[in-house]
């Protein structure tokens, strides 16, 4: 898997990644669809602006994307503000031609979970499985809402959020943290490393930490991000704030690359 340190915007790369990856797609095949799973959170706000101004400026079309959100809060409205279908409409569906049809998230009203939960996973294998899944990173390490502790295996689910990721996430919702749901649905970490291509974000001082014990550590369930080791075609992309814990070989590692190329807008190491 690689590690990447990016020079310029996380999400200014992320965003031409996606453009990237499904035009190389659509350049051979023109008339189908191209699966995306999609995040939520504070570390893509600006990988979803630009994929906005691709969209307004005539640079990609939407109209095949499908699209997979990885969790929803369970108990919250859609229309609730901090609701993940709301974030979504908010920072790329009022803005994109994604068809609404084409539109995938969980809904966290569910009185069966279960079912809920099943019909994603079947509603992803009919869309041929997921292409390309970009994804963020929590400060515990967990992937979508799969907290420590996940099975590797897991699938779509109905998961208990940890008081950690509650405080982190209570900043969304006025600094209240009774008000962050206890409970979500996530997609599971099997149903992550099915995806043909992982792409996760890390950025800020908060995510150092992930970072480094994902460095520095195999596999292990007690930081679900390791889990991206075990997949064939996946990708950390850190800045250099999530960069400052690493150990000192792989900065040294970086700060050369970044001395042959200044001018690249990453750099790349395979672990
Ligand atoms: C949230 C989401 C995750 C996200 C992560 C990081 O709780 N459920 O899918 O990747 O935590 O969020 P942020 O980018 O706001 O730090």
């Amino acid at each position: 898997m690689k590690l990447a340190l990016a020079n310029i915007n996380l999400g200014l790369w992320a965003a031409a990644y996606i453009k990237q990856t499904a035009q190389a797609f659509w350049a051979k095949h023109p008339q189908e669809t191209f699966t995306l799973g999609l995040p939520t959170g504070g570390t893509v706000t600006d990988m979803y602006a630009n994929l906005r101004l691709f969209y307004q400026t005539g640079a990609l079309d939407f109209s095949r994307f499908v699209t997979f959100n990885m969790d929803e809060y369970a108990g919250l409205l859609p229309e609730h503000p901090q609701s993940y279908h709301s974030y979504m409409q908010q920072h790329l569906f009022s803005g994109v031609n994604i068809p609404p049809q084409n539109r995938h998230l969980l809904n966290g009203m569910t009185q069966d979970p279960a079912a809920e939960c099943a019909a994603y996973e079947e509603s992803i294998r009919q869309a041929g499985g997921i292409k390309l899944f970009v994804g963020g990173v929590g400060r515990n390490g967990h992937i979508a809402f799969n907290e420590p502790g996940s099975e590797f295996t897991s699938r779509t689910r109905l998961v208990e959020l940890t008081l950690g990721t509650r405080q982190a996430n209570a900043r969304f919702f006025g600094n209240h943290l009774e008000k962050v749901p206890t409970h979500a649905l996530t997609v599971g970490i099997g149903t992550l490393l099915d995806a043909q291509e992982i792409l996760i974000l890390a950025d800020g001082p908060q995510k150092a930490q992930a970072v480094s014990t994902f460095v520095c550590n195999e596999p292990t369930l007690s930081c679900p991000l390791t889990a991206l080791k075990l997949h064939p075609n996946a990708t950390l992309l850190i800045d250099k704030e999530a960069a400052s814990l690493l150990p000192d070989d792989l900065k040294d590692c970086f700060t050369e690359l970044e001395t042959q190329n200044p001018e690249a807008a990453i750099y790349c190491l395979e672990l």
